[in-house]
């Protein structure tokens, strides 16, 4: 492992935790957050190539913060927000139901793996054997792959239909029940005197 990996995986993170402007274009702020996912997914298959458990523990915070806050964060944004106003917008000849049954049996397999991974890096942080050291590898691979996948179709085919579709509301709501998830309460003030742009308060 290179410090530079740690270092920019790191980084990489606390990149996710979005500025409160971002919930102003949910749809961009997700895109963001699969170029991250994108960036941790190269990390991960590092790790699962390199089959070392000392760089898993290294990395343990960064790792943790991802599977358990980040990656559940992004999936209630897509889960509860982004997906059921796509099944309201789409329109048939768009495919998207089918494209969202296999979304959502990603999602299922991820946190499954997500699931496993953790398990596994918790008994490395209290510094418990694991039954076996190759599993973890294996999970991260999987869930890479799955990952890398899955990201391929939300950012070729789900966001551009988003951005065809949902209207202005949609993404205002959208915005909000993702400041919210954050904790943020995000509050619409009236557009400014030429009419073409809104300022938000927000309050945490
Ligand atoms: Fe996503
Ligand atoms: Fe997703």
């Amino acid at each position: 492992m290179h410090n530079s990996d740690n270092l920019n995986c790191q980084k990489v993170l606390a990149d996710s935790l979005f500025t409160p402007d971002q919930f102003l274009r949910p749809l961009e702020a997700i895109r963001l957050e699969h170029d991250r996912q994108l960036l941790i997914c190269e990390r991960l298959l590092q790790l699962a190539n390199d089959q070392e458990l000392g760089p898993v523990a290294q990395e343990m915070e960064t790792l943790l913060a991802f599977l358990t806050r980040d990656l559940p964060l992004h999936a209630m944004d897509e889960e509860e927000d982004l997906f059921p106003l796509m099944k309201l917008r789409c329109h048939p000849g768009d495919g998207f139901d089918a494209v969202l049954a296999q979304l959502e049996f990603e999602h299922s397999v991820e946190k499954v793996l997500a699931f496993h991974i953790v398990i596994d890096l918790q008994e490395i942080a209290g510094a418990r054997a694991l039954s076996s050291s190759m599993r973890i590898f294996a999970d991260l691979r999987s869930f890479t792959e799955c990952q890398q996948r899955h990201l391929a179709w939300e950012n070729g085919m789900v966001l551009p239909l988003a951005g065809k579709w949902l209207t202005p509301a949609d993404l205002a709501e959208m915005g909000r029940n993702m400041a919210a998830r954050r904790g943020i309460t995000v509050i619409p003030q009236n557009v400014d005197s030429h009419g073409f742009s809104r300022v938000w308060a927000l309050d945490r």
